[in-house]
């Protein structure tokens, strides 16, 4: 991996993944810290204009400006690289300044994008009602439909964007199948790994160009920082991706690549736990035998089970369920949580459940919505850290009340 500057960083591709997650990418200053430092700083001084002239020439190792990069904002970036076995890393203040950012590098006007229909509300807006702004159309497919892929590709089609699984219907798509297509076309594929974590799922591995990640979620894991990354080989952030982001300014704050940094030293631990009770849960909500659906990547129920076990190391964090009723008795069983909170975030310590359709999903068209599956009648959970046991009398006693 080639690195822009620093000396005492701990990088190398030998460790395995827990060593790694504690230690890679780490620089240590000459005072000999064990937790990483906050450079809290937008510049750096040179010795005399001659190091500026030649840093900025790219001359001289070190650092010009927090916008080009900052030490602490690196330390993520490397120890993400590492986790995903990319070539390069940059850390973004949000998941969706890395979506964005990705794709903006790409496309020009008079390009076509190709995306699976289900996508996190946000992801869908802007492939739908931004990027026409800037003369980019697009195509929305069923992700589960490889005909439908290969049928939406156009000679203009320069870039391809999946979720999977996605928000919230955790429908999957077979990343290696999209991927052959989007190279056929030499297009580019960008990976929205968000739902499987760097450690369930890796798209590199089938051939993914560009991974993107919100670390809101599991990686700050403790519902402190938004931030985001985005990854790829060398050539594409250096061809593609940098000259888009340097000169527009998505960064990440320092602290923040701070608060992720320290969410990634435990991340494994809790990425584990989380999918373990999210398969406990979720086999708990199908056996309460009031909900319409339970839906989990993990059970054998699921649709795409087999896709879905094919391509991620477990089911995940998130569980979906549908209420017999629609948005009155979805609110009624909100309402009557008392463990989990209700809230739309994902990957917290702390499960957390939401009504996508009044919430994440609020902004996207409502024939759009039901067109994705997202429905009056479902409810996302994120399964956190809590005794499960905790959580599955909190359900069953929510869906009395709730007069499920
Ligand atoms: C799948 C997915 N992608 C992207 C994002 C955007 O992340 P952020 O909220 O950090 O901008 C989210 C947020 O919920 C998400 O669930």
């Amino acid at each position: 991996m080639k690195r822009d500057t620093g000396q005492n960083r701990q990088i190398t591709d030998k460790w395995r993944l827990e060593t790694q997650l504690v230690r890679g990418g780490t620089y240590r200053s000459e005072l000999g810290e064990t937790s990483e430092s906050i450079f809290m700083t937008s510049g750096y001084a040179y010795d005399c204009a001659e190091d500026a002239a030649a840093r900025f020439e790219g001359d001289q190792e070190g650092y010009t400006y927090s916008r080009l990069r900052n030490p602490t904002c690196a330390m993520f970036e490397d120890k993400m690289a590492l986790i995903e076995g990319a070539q390069a890393a940059r850390s973004t203040a949000t998941g969706m300044a890395a979506m964005t950012s990705a794709m903006l590098s790409i496309v020009k006007a008079g390009d076509h994008v190709v995306s699976s229909k289900t996508l996190f509300g946000s992801c869908r807006v802007f492939i739908e009602d931004i990027l026409p702004k800037f003369g980019v159309t697009s195509t929305l497919v069923d992700g589960a439909d490889n005909q439908a892929w290969k049928a939406a590709m156009q000679s203009n089609t320069t870039a391809v964007f999946l979720e999977s699984p996605a928000n919230p219907t955790l429908d999957v798509v077979d990343i290696q199948a999209v991927c052959d297509l989007t190279h056929e076309n030499d297009a580019l594929l960008v990976v929205d790994n968000v739902f499987a974590t760097p450690l369930l799922q890796k798209p590199m591995a089938y051939g993914a160009d560009i991974v993107i990640y919100s670390s809101t979620k599991h990686i700050d894991g403790q519902g402190r920082c938004l931030g985001g990354c985005i990854l790829s080989n060398e050539e594409i952030m250096e061809d593609t991706i940098l000259p888009y982001i340097r000169h527009t300014g998505p960064n990440m704050s320092p602290f923040n690549a701070w608060v992720m940094l320290k969410g990634m030293e435990t991340m494994n631990l809790r990425v584990e736990k989380m999918c373990d009770n999210a398969a406990i849960v979720a086999d708990a909500l199908h056996d309460l035998g009031v909900f319409t659906a339970v839906n989990y990547p993990g059970r054998a129920d699921f649709k795409q089970h087999e896709l879905a076990m094919k391509q991620m190391t477990a089911g995940g964090s998130v569980v979906t369920v549908f209420v017999p009723e629609g948005r009155a008795q979805a609110f009624k069983f909100l309402n009557a949580l008392e463990v989990t909170d209700i809230s739309n975030n994902i990957g917290d310590a702390k499960s957390l459940m939401t009504h996508p359709a009044s919430t994440t999903h609020k902004s996207v068209e409502e024939s759009a919505r039901l067109e994705m599956g997202i429905t009056e009648s479902m409810l996302r959970l994120s399964v956190g850290l809590e005794h499960v046991d905790d959580l599955i009398e909190d359900f069953a006693r929510a869906a009395k009340i709730a007069g499920l």
